[in-house]
C-alpha cells in the first residue's frame, strides 16, 4: 500500500505527472492537492482502471494536511513558472519561496517520514527552504529530500543522441548531470556518458560548447516557445514520475538504483567525501546517489571529471553558493 500526494496538482506539470502517477502499478492511494480545480482533477483521473485510489483537497479545513496525511511520498510541483525575460531566481522571492515554507509545514505535521520530491523552482534556493522547515520542526531526514534535476537528464540523454546519432543500445545514452537546475550550476558529464560519446565530439570546442549550452539552458528553449504561457510541463511531468518511480521502486520495490539529484550534503547526510570532490563544502549539490529502501542508501563519487567539465564545476559551484545561501535564510511571513 503506498500513498502518494501532488502538492500543486492542478497545474501544467501536477495534470499529466498526477496522470503518470495514477498509471503506476505500485501506487494504491492517490491525494491530490491544489489551491484550485484539485477536486475536478480528482474526479477526471477516478474514472481510469488502475488500483490508486484517486481523491482531492483544496485548502479549506486543513486540505493541505488531509492530502498529505500518511502519504509515504509527496510529489511537489506547486508555484510559478517563469515567462519570458525571467530567471529561475526571479520566482523565489515573488511567490514560490513562502509556498514551500508553507507545504514544508504541512509536511512536517501530517507526513514527516515521507519521500519529499521538491519540482519547485529555483530548485537550487527551494530544497534549502524545505530543509530548514523540517529541521525547525525537527523531522529532517537528508535521506528522503531530494530536488528533482532529472529533466536536465533526460535533456542530456535526447540531445546527445540529436548530436551524436541513436545509441545501439535500445536505452539511449544515460548522462550523468551534476550541481543544480538553472543555468551554468547544470554540469553534464558528457564524458561518463553510458555509451561513450565519440572522442571527436568532445575534443570538438564548438560542437561541445553548443551542446553543454543546450543541456544547461533547455529550459529557456521552452519558455521562449511557449511565449508567455509557461514552461516546461510535459517533460518535466515524464521526469518527475519516472524519478518518482525509482524512489518508489527502492523503496518498496527492492530495485535499488543510482541516479542524480540534488540533495543535503551536509551533516550526518554522508556527503562529506563528495564535498571533497567538489572542492567547498556546499551543503547541497546534485550528485550520484544510490536508492534503497529508506531513501538515499549512499552519496557517491561523482567519478572523473575531464578539463572542460573542470572548469564548469568552478562555474557551477560559484553561482550556487549564494542560491542556498538565500534559501537557508528565508523567512517564511507568520501564518
Ligand atoms: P502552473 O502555474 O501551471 O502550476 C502550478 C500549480 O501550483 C497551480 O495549479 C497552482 O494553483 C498551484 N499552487 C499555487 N500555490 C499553491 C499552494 N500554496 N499550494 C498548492 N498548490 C499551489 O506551473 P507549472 O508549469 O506546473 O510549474 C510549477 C513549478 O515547477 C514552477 O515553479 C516551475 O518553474 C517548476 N518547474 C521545475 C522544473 C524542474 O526541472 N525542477 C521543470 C519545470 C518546471
Ligand atoms: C526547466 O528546466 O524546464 C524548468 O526549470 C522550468 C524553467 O523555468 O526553465
Amino acid at each position: 500500500m503506498v500513498k502518494a500526494c501532488v502538492c500543486g496538482a492542478a497545474g501544467g506539470i501536477g495534470q499529466p505527472l498526477s496522470l503518470l502517477l495514477k498509471l503506476n502499478p505500485l501506487v494504491t492511494e492517490l491525494a491530490l492537492y491544489d489551491v484550485v480545480n484539485a477536486l475536478g482533477v480528482a474526479a477526471d483521473l477516478s474514472h481510469i482502471a488502475s488500483p490508486a485510489q484517486v481523491t482531492g483537497y483544496l485548502p479549506p479545513d486543513n486540505g493541505a494536511e488531509r492530502a498529505l496525511e500518511g502519504s509515504d511520498i509527496v510529489i511537489i510541483p506547486a508555484g510559478v513558472p517563469r515567462k519570458p525575460g525571467m530567471t529561475r531566481d526571479d520566482l523565489f522571492v515573488c511567490i514560490n519561496a513562502g509556498i514551500c515554507a508553507t507545504l514544508a509545514q504541512a509536511i512536517a505535521t501530517a507526513c514527516p517520514k515521507a519521500f519529499i520530491l521538491v519540482i519547485s523552482n529555483p530548485v537550487n534556493s527551494t530544497v534549502p527552504v524545505f530543509a530548514e522547515v523540517l529541521k525547525k520542526a525537527g523531522v529532517f531526514d537528508p535521506k528522503k529530500l531530494f530536488g528533482v534535476t532529472h529533466l536536465d537528464i533526460v535533456r542530456a540523454s535526447t540531445f546527445v543522441s540529436a548530436v551524436v546519432g541513436k545509441p545501439a543500445e535500445a536505452s539511449g545514452y544515460t548522462v550523468p548531470v551534476i550541481g543544480g537546475h538553472a543555468g551554468v550550476t547544470i554540469l553534464p558529464l558528457l564524458s561518463q556518458s553510458k555509451p561513450a560519446i565519440p572522442s571527436d565530439i568532445l575534443a570538438d570546442k564548438e560542437k561541445r560548447d553548443a551542446l553543454v549550452y543546450r543541456i544547461q539552458f533547455g529550459g529557456d528553449e521552452v519558455v521562449k516557445a511557449k511565449d508567455g504561457a509557461g514552461s516546461a510541463t510535459l517533460s518535466m511531468a515524464q521526469a518527475g514520475a519516472e524519478f518518482a518511480k525509482f524512489v518508489l521502486e527502492a523503496a518498496f520495490g527492492g530495485k535499488s538504483k543510482v541516479v542524480q539529484a540534488y540533495v543535503y550534503l551536509g551533516a550526518d547526510s554522508g556527503g562529506a567525501a563528495v564535498q571533497k570532490e567538489i572542492g567547498t563544502e556546499l551543503e547541497y549539490f546534485s550528485v550520484p546517489i544510490e536508492l534503497g529502501s529508506s531513501g538515499i542508501e549512499k552519496i557517491l563519487s561523482l567519478g572523473k571529471l575531464d578539463e572542460y567539465e573542470q572548469g564548469l564545476l568552478g562555474a557551477a559551484v560559484k553561482e550556487l553558493g549564494p542560491s542556498i545561501e538565500k534559501g537557508a535564510t528565508f523567512q517564511p511571513s507568520p501564518p
